[in-house]
């Protein structure tokens, strides 16, 4: 009582849905339909025109003249004017359906003597009289479909080249369309839909003449009666429609009586109430070598042992969407020409009535039996001798049947052993749980086995496939991610090809062997959907002939990240004749830089959905076959010729749409230009390639970036070089004054000297003869072995220095000797140290001495060596000089570098050559 209403409740809400949508759906139309635009002018291929749904009521008469084909249905033409036609003489096909044509206008084929297809359905065609047709004996092809015909006299008698008739639904009340022999070419007539309820003996007699006669279509007629006789002008039928006839048990026993004489091969007999069939049903038919006998959508719940036994040379046979409750040893008697069997949907379990049942050795009489399809087929189980016999068998397909299998186990298809043939099973659907240990092992020629759409959970230990020792398929794909791989699990089946394990395993693969090492011939694996998450690099070694991989809507990001402990796993790194390869959704946010390595032949990579914003310059460089890239739904702002050039540069298709692309020079201009020019097809390449950045181009097409603002960049680009260039050189030229400063002085000086040397040397020696000390030198006390290691040897014959300790005359007063020797030399010599600094007597009297000397004559003969660091304050305090005094050249450093002490002499040689004179 409580389930009862339960249901009921649920039925109201599911009428409720229902009206609701059909109201929605009423109004949607009632919106749509009247806004419908028309098209304005024809479309024309080759020599075709198309001209239908135009709202025309004329023919056109602009199109050219040499056209054969011209369509005109679904317009608003009354009638067809023969005149109207004549420019097209050349027409050979002419489509008016969907008018309101009231006439087959009489002179048409005069004016198009070519036509050899008219179809006329769906106008107002009422009267057809003699003279309508007359000339078309061209015609071959005539649909007078869906009007309201009334024949008047013969008007098929001219059209002797007939060979296709459709006067189907016209409300016809009779077959006989005409009263003597005619249409000799005739092949087809199709009287399907009309009002005749009764097949007289005569009714076919304007066909006895046809001898090319052939097919016959009388669906959906209300056939009463039969007569006797009345297929005999027809007795070269071969093709006999009868769908949707409610042929009751009696008449169809007549018609098959009468059908006895007639050469009648394919007979279809759908949806015609035939809800038993007995043994007599068909009896009238075994004179007949009837091959196709289609008894689809009949609603037969019984079929009587023996039925089909006049049909020895039956080769199909359909018992499609029926309600058949019982299969029997004897149903499928006689039919040892068999070939295929129709069963989908055949065997339905009712609300209320129990499961139907398949009896042991039901098709054993099938011996040449190929094809057996059983899907959606409701039966109580596979029992032990179900399809037993079958020596021809190459495919059963119980796909989606509902038997109660839950465990496939070595005994459940053992019947098939007696099928040495067998290459195909498939077992979709079928709420498999379990597969037990040699399973399959009853068919060792089996090519493809399909298990996908189950709930298979267990460990694959391998047993499950022994003797599978042809397999080339196993499709496991859909059964709820709940199979376990083991090392072993393919180890007796190393002839696979294609192994579908999408959706279909536990997230863990990292066993070690890999599972797949032994499948040496394997082309496809699909292991998508699985969340698999850890793999080995070894995953695909040995598969040297895989060539799909699909591996989207897994895990695997972490396995491609630099800093995965190990590194990246390069797992693509032995499967180098991959064609297909597909990483879609996995999280991607890296792609390491060898991870495509050797792929020379892979044509289509699919990375879309992942987090990829940047990819290293050269990680597609191998893949020059590639034809189909797909990268849409990224994180990329650029795509750089570095990384693209190679597999943009022969692609036959790209989608990379929906990813943040930043429209800078930089970034997208090699790319606007590619996408600009390229013949590649990029679907929607205007509307779906968006930028994010700049702000500028925000939310605009990439086709919007504008090159010539990369243009400007040219200038200044040179400005920037010019710049950075100077700037460099600057930077080297003071690097180099600052380390190398002193030997580039060192060579100047030389250079000076040289030059000094030879214009000025004789003219001073003339001069400055007088002197007899090149220089005074002062000093203190402390720096006297500086001034004998360093200073001394700078001396030569002609000119001395004049140094206080050793030549100052032993007894002269040291003032004097002073005064008379300063007098004497060139220069004077001050070595400046603290040390002098701090003499007072140095200090006090030499330097005055010297200054007042250097007032008399001119200052520029005072020379100073620095030997440490001396401060101008100190220098003014104590010698009253300030180095502004002096000239640049006169005063010296004494290096910390051994190596430039050349320098140094040299610079010393140049300040006590220099003139006195006051320059
Ligand atoms: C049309 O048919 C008539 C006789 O039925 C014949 O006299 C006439 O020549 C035919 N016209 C053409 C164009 O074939
Ligand atoms: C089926 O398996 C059972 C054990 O699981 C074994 O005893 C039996 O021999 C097997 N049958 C066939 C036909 O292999
Ligand atoms: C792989 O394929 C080749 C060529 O078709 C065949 O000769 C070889 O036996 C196959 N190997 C296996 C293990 O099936
Ligand atoms: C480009 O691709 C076509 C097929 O799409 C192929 O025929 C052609 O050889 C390829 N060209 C290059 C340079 O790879
Ligand atoms: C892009 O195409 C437009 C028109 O199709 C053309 O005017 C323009 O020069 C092209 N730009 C480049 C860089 O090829
Ligand atoms: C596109 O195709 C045309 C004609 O087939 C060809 O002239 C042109 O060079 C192609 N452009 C590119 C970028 O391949
Ligand atoms: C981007 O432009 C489209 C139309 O071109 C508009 O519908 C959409 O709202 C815009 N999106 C944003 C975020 O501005």
């Amino acid at each position: 009582m409580m389930i009862a209403d339960v249901f009921g409740c649920h039925e109201r809400v599911h009428m409720a849905i229902w009206n609701t949508t059909l109201r929605l759906l009423f109004f949607c139309m009632w919106v749509l339909v009247p806004s419908r635009a028309y098209r304005s002018e024809c479309r024309l291929e080759l020599r075709k025109a198309d001209c239908s749904h135009m709202n025309l009521n004329t023919i056109p008469q602009d199109l050219p003249e040499d056209i054969s084909v011209l369509d005109v249905s679904h317009n608003r033409l009354v009638e067809l004017k023969p005149s109207s036609l004549t420019r097209y003489h050349s027409l050979e096909q002419l489509d008016a359906s969907y008018n309101n044509l009231k006439v087959v206008p009489a002179g048409l084929c005069q004016a198009t003597p070519e036509l050899w297809r008219l179809t006329l359905r769906h106008n107002e065609v009422h009267l057809l009289q003699d003279r309508d047709l007359r000339n078309c004996t061209r015609l071959i092809h005539l649909d007078l479909s869906d009007n309201r015909l009334r024949l008047n006299g013969e008007p098929f008698s001219g059209t002797e080249n007939l060979a296709w008739l459709d006067v189907s639904r016209n409300k016809l009340t009779t077959a006989r369309l005409g009263s003597r022999p005619q249409l000799p070419r005739l092949e087809t007539l199709v009287l399907a839909g009309n009002d005749i309820t009764d097949l007289k003996m005569d009714d076919f007699n304007f066909l006895s003449e046809s001898s090319s006669f052939r097919t016959l279509a009388l669906s959906s007629l209300p056939l009463k009666k039969v007569e006797r006789g009345c297929f005999k002008p027809i007795a070269g039928l071969q093709d006999l429609v009868l769908n949707g006839c409610k042929l009751n048990p009696t008449l169809m026993a007549s018609l098959c009586e009468e059908l006895s004489e007639t050469s009648l091969r394919n007979l279809s007999v759908q949806n015609t109430q035939q809800v038993i069939l007995l043994t007599s049903t068909f009896k009238g038919l075994d004179k007949t070598n009837l091959t196709i006998l289609d008894l689809s959508n009949n609603n037969m719940y019984r079929i009587t042992d023996g039925a089909f036994q006049w049909f020895p040379m039956l080769e199909y046979l359909s018992l499609e969407q029926n309600n058949i409750k019982h299969l029997t040893n004897s149903t499928f008697l006689g039919l040892k020409s068999l070939r295929k069997l129709n069963l989908q949907s055949a065997l339905a379990k009712g609300h209320t009535s129990p499961l139907p049942v398949i009896d042991d050795f039901s098709f054993q009489l099938l011996v040449k039996l190929e094809y057996l399809y059983m899907e959606k087929t409701s039966f109580r189980e596979i029992t032990e001798n179900i399809f037993y016999g079958l020596p021809c068998l190459r495919e059963l397909n119980l796909g989606w049947s509902s038997t109660g299998l839950k465990t496939v186990s070595n005994t459940t298809f053992a019947s098939l052993k007696g099928s040495p043939l067998l290459q195909t099973l498939n077992l979709t659907g079928m709420g498999i749980k379990t597969l037990g240990p040699g399973a399959f092992s009853s068919m060792g020629n089996l090519k493809t086995l399909v298990l996908s759409h189950n709930y298979i959970n267990q460990y694959l230990t391998g047993e499950e496939f022994q003797g599978l020792n042809s397999i080339q398929e196993i499709h496991l794909s859909f059964n709820q991610q709940m199979i376990t791989l083991m090392s072993t699990s393919f180890i007796h089946v190393p002839t696979l090809r294609i192994l579908m394990l999408g959706h279909a395993l536990s997230p863990n693969l990292e066993m070690e062997p890999s599972p797949f090492r032994l499948l040496v011939n394997l082309t496809v694996l699909d292991l998508s959907n699985n969340n698999i998450a850890n793999i080995k690099n070894g995953l695909l070694d040995g598969l040297q002939h895989l060539s799909v991989l699909k591996l989207q809507h897994n895990n695997l990001a972490r396995v491609w990240k630099n800093a995965n402990p190990g590194g990246p796993v390069l797992f693509l790194r032995n499967a180098q004749n991959l064609t297909v390869l597909e990483l879609d959704y996995n999280g991607l946010d890296e792609i390491p830089t060898m991870a495509f390595q050797g792929l020379s032949q892979l044509k289509y990579l699919s990375i879309s959905g992942n987090l990829l914003n940047f990819l290293h310059d050269s990680i597609f460089d191998d893949l020059w076959s590639l034809r189909f890239l797909r990268l849409q739904k990224n994180l990329l702002t650029s795509v750089r010729q570095e990384t693209f050039k190679v597999p943009l540069s022969n692609l036959t298709e790209l989608f990379m749409d929906h990813n943040p692309f930043d429209c800078t020079c930089e970034s997208i201009l090699w790319f606007y230009s590619w996408l600009n020019t390229t013949n590649t097809s990029v679907p929607d390449r205007a509307k779906i390639y968006i930028c994010n950045t700049p702000s500028m181009y925000f939310n605009r097409s990439v086709l919007d970036f504008n090159p010539e603002s990369c243009k400007d960049l040219v200038p200044f680009q040179a400005v920037y070089v010019i710049t950075s260039t100077l700037v460099l050189g600057l930077m080297v030229i003071a690097f180099l004054v600052h380390f190398q400063g002193w030997r580039i002085q060192f060579y100047w000086n030389i250079l000076v000297n040289r030059t000094i040397d030879i214009n000025d040397s004789r003219f001073k020696r003339l001069v400055e003869c007088r002197y007899e000390y090149k220089a005074y030198v002062v000093h203190a006390q402390q720096d006297k072995l500086w001034v004998e290691r360093s200073l001394l040897p700078l001396e030569d014959k002609d000119f001395k220095f004049f140094l206080e300790d050793r030549d100052a005359m032993p007894g002269c007063s040291t003032l004097e000797t002073i005064v008379d020797n300063m007098r004497m030399s060139r220069k004077i010599i001050f070595v400046v140290t603290e040390a002098l600094l701090n003499d007072p007597w140095c200090r006090q009297f030499k330097a005055h001495h010297a200054l007042h000397q250097v007032m008399e004559e001119n200052r520029d003969s005072l020379v100073l060596i620095f030997l440490e660091d001396v401060a101008d304050y100190r220098l003014t305090q104590s010698l009253m000089l300030r180095k502004g005094m002096l000239k640049r050249h006169c005063m010296v450093q004494w290096p910390l570098q051994k190596e430039r002490i050349p320098a140094f002499r040299q610079k010393l040689q140049l300040a006590l050559a220099s003139s006195n004179r006051v320059s």
